[in-house]
């Protein structure tokens, strides 16, 4: 249950193909999440965020938020609610999958300065989408935490083929809590640090 002060954390579902895998690791995220008293998770789910592929006229990092597609208006306007995200990052031919690069792309000044970590999945855990979503995440002005769960072929192929479940294997659920951990410690700082340059700006204007 979380505590007045818990930081408020957003889980994408970053594919949204029929009979996706992401699912799995989705609700074994929220699971633990709901255990935890010093955050929140909300999912947004790409599946209800049917996104224009991107076809803004103007930058989002060069149109200080001013979107003229409602959809796009809408999801940036979820975005800055939240304090960090965490986010499913299925492999697609070595790369995250574009719906989730085209919602990243789709907003700017809402992912700066928070945190995301990531949830990877596939042959080798998902990492080389993992890694070009961490350097994706810098140009957003985020925070990657090292911390991250990869789930690889044989968990992958117990849940799907063998009835098996994502907490037999232990060393997944160490890396979950060690990504929460993180993404408390760098919300809470970075939310402190944008609250008090938001101060600073209000008190010269
Ligand atoms: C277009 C496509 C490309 C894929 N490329 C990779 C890949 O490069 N590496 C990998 O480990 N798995 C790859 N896979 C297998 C995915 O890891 C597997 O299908 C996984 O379930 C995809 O996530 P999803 O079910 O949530 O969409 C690919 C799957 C698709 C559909």
């Amino acid at each position: 249950m979380a505590d007045s002060t818990a930081l408020n954390f957003a889980l994408i579902i970053g594919s949204t193909r029929p009979n996706r895998f992401a699912d799995v690791p989705a609700r074994w995220i929220a699971e633990a999440a709901a255990e935890r008293s010093d955050f929140t998770l909300e999912i947004l789910d790409l599946r209800d965020w049917p996104l224009p592929f991107f076809d803004q006229p103007t930058s989002p990092a060069r149109a200080g938020g001013d979107y003229s597609n409602p959809a796009v208006a809408r999801w940036r306007d979820r975005v800055r609610e939240f304090d960090g995200f965490i986010a499913t990052a299925a492999e697609y031919n070595h790369g995250p999958t574009a719906v989730l690069k085209n919602a990243l792309d789709t907003a700017y000044t809402e992912w700066n300065k928070k945190p995301i970590g990531f949830v990877g999945y596939g042959g080798v855990g998902g990492a080389r989408a993992v890694e070009q979503l961490r350097m994706v995440a810098v140009e957003l002005q985020m925070a990657p935490v090292m911390r991250a769960v990869h789930i690889g072929l044989e968990p992958s192929l117990g849940v799907m083929l063998h009835g098996k479940a994502l907490d037999d294997y232990p060393y997944l659920a160490e890396s979950r809590t060690a990504m929460f951990d993180q993404l408390v410690w760098w919300g809470s700082a970075l939310k402190g640090a944008r609250e008090a340059a938001a101060l600073a700006e209000a008190i010269a204007a």
